[in-house]
């Protein structure tokens, strides 16, 4: 429908520059080029390209919907030209994230992080696009229940008509493939059994009440697609702001609160998620502290006004210092837990390779 506008936010990383740290100049160049002809073509109405570590985030908006084949073959196509690309410069894991060969029409399962939401224009329709590195698809899990179930952060929720009723939350449980919905704040309670348990329970979408989208996040998780440890999931979301949905400042606040989720080095440990600008989304001490950005825009009957880099702010640099400590005080812990993941989640890295080794070592304890 002409009426309706879809945003799309696809990411991969498909080569680092220096390692896992940062994205080359050249593969934006390309990633821009490419959309730039898509929008020639009226395929798209706009986009932007950036990089938030070492993953390639391409933001569109269009007329097709979500799941759309061409959509998903365009930054397939994209993904593998820039992947051409990082070979030839020698970049660091160049196609990382690409796990199929053959592109069969729709990017998900296939590697790339994908968040899409279609929406009708508000008068003014103010999102925040969230981008992280170094960590994992459940890491938004935290944050989202801030910004739409708690009266601590979101005063909104408590002061504003538009806001009162609260908000419905569809949770995916991504090893069994399933998903549940709940009502806040009455289903309260029943939603936290599962969304503090981020490495299987996601929060997928929120929608108002009157079943309006209000944020969707992209809940790929690498190493269930790919069987082995690939890179961490480096998730996307997308958030709508104002009037009805929380405001601005109420969908940043969650994230002076650094909380602590999986990724930094090899995926496998626990660190502080650190909010920063794109120029310092680089995570380079211990492949981390685990990075988000969030950009800012105005849509304008699907035109991408922005962005704005929101945590370009001072207000922010008091939860980057406290991030600082914390992953002091978590890296003094070396290989121990709780700085090193938990056995089971530890069983999608590169560890369980290095136990098979010693497998046959293990003796019974004499009666
Ligand atoms: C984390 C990440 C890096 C790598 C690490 C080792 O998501 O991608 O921390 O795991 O730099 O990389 P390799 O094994 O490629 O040398
Ligand atoms: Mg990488
Ligand atoms: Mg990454």
């Amino acid at each position: 429908m002409e009426d309706k506008i879809t945003l799309s936010v696809i990411k991969a990383d498909v080569g680092g520059f220096v390692g896992h740290s940062a994205m080359h100049e050249e593969l934006l160049d390309e990633a821009k080029a490419r959309l730039g002809d898509a929008q020639k073509e009226e395929i798209l109405v706009d986009f932007h390209v950036t990089a938030c570590g070492d993953d390639l985030e391409l933001i569109m908006t269009h007329h097709k919907g979500v799941d759309n084949n061409n959509i998903h073959q365009l930054t397939w196509e994209i993904f593998e030209s820039c992947t051409e690309i990082a070979r030839q410069l020698k970049l660091y894991g160049a196609g990382q994230d690409l796990l199929s060969d053959a592109f069969s029409g729709n990017v998900k399962g296939m590697g790339p992080g994908v968040a899409e939401m279609e929406l009708k224009e508000r008068e003014a329709e103010p999102v925040i696009i969230f981008m992280a590195d170094k960590t994992s698809a459940g890491a938004w899990n935290l944050p989202l229940y801030k910004m739409f179930a708690d009266p601590f952060n979101t005063a909104g929720l408590i002061i504003a008509p538009s806001l009162h009723a609260g908000f419905h939350f569809e949770v995916h449980d991504v090893k069994e493939q399933k998903r549940i919905f709940f009502n806040a704040p009455d289903e309260l309670y029943d939603l936290l059994v599962f969304i503090g348990a981020m490495g299987r329970y996601m929060i997928k979408a929120v929608y108002s009440k009157n079943g309006n989208i209000a944020a969707v996040t992209s809940t790929q998780r690498l190493a269930l697609i790919a069987g082995k440890y690939v890179g961490k999931d480096d998730p996307v979301g997308i958030v709508r702001c104002q009037g009805d949905f929380p405001a601005v400042g109420e969908v940043l606040e969650p994230f002076t609160m650094p909380h602590i989720v999986e990724g930094f080095m090899r995926g496998s440990h626990y660190g502080p998620l650190m909010p920063v600008s794109v120029n310092q989304a680089t995570p380079s001490r211990f492949d981390g502290p685990p990075r988000v950005i969030a950009l800012g825009f105005q849509l304008a009957n699907g035109r991408l006004i922005g962005p704005r880099d929101m945590f370009d702010d001072p207000g922010f640099d008091e939860s980057r210092r406290m991030c600082n400590i914390l992953a002091d005080q978590m890296r003094r812990h070396g290989p121990f837990e709780p700085h090193r993941l938990p056995m089971e989640e530890m069983e999608y890295t590169t560890l369980p390779q290095v136990m098979k080794k010693l497998q046959d070592r293990w003796e019974k304890l004499p009666e």
